[in-house]
């Protein structure tokens, strides 16, 4: 199975546990957007992806950057339902130990710069080379993704100083969650 592991960058979410269950999408900083990320990479109608690493790096107020690292090895508990999951998430950010669920203060650069040790590392965007002409040997491969707002330029200026090459899934702008949902297709057609 190829190894996958999804890195989104949500630059306004917040990093307290204050939002409102309520009203996810406008008192989170749009944590929704990684809510529906994290069903997408990793829940199919038969179970979970085990092969599914996630990575959410948290850089709202009061206390960035906070690293979400969910990994699908673990066996976690994905709930379908976006407020299940942002109770968990919430849970989380109050310093609940979850199964495969962690939570750190890494930074979306140490984020990366550590994954490029295990990962062949892609950044997603409209105007890459286009996702099918890429050989996917069997491996490890990671995919950095913005939010509803796009990676912000000093990150993009990172991935490419560290020559992160760019990949499309086409000239259409999709939603984060659809994007992965399209990758993670396009790779268990590989296999
Ligand atoms: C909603 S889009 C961001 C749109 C934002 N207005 C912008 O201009 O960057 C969210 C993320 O999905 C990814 N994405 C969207 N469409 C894509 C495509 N066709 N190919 C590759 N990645 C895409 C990019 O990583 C993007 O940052």
């Amino acid at each position: 199975l190829l190894r996958r592991a999804f890195i989104v960058k949500a630059s306004q979410a917040r990093t307290a546990p204050d939002f409102s269950l309520r009203s996810i999408a406008s008192t989170s900083g749009r944590l929704d957007v990684v809510l529906r990320s994290i069903i997408s990479a990793f829940k199919t109608c038969d179970g979970i992806r085990e092969n599914v690493d996630f990575y959410a790096i948290l850089t709202g107020p009061p206390n960035p950057p906070v690293q979400l690292w969910i990994s699908g090895m673990e066996k976690p508990e994905i709930p379908e339902n976006e407020i299940e999951l942002a109770t968990i998430i919430k849970r989380l950010l109050a310093g609940e130990t979850i199964k495969g669920y962690h939570i750190s203060k890494a930074s979306f650069e140490k984020t990366i710069l550590s994954l490029m040790k295990q990962y062949y590392i892609f950044y997603l965007h409209e105007n890459g080379e286009d996702i099918r002409k890429t050989h996917f040997k069997p491996g490890s491969y990671a995919f950095v993704l913005g939010d509803h707002v796009g990676l912000p330029l000093s990150d993009e200026r990172f991935l490419e100083k560290l020559k992160v090459k760019k990949i499309s899934l086409g000239p259409i702008s999709y939603l984060t969650s659809q994007c992965i949902t399209i990758v993670n297709n396009e790779l268990d057609l590989l296999e």
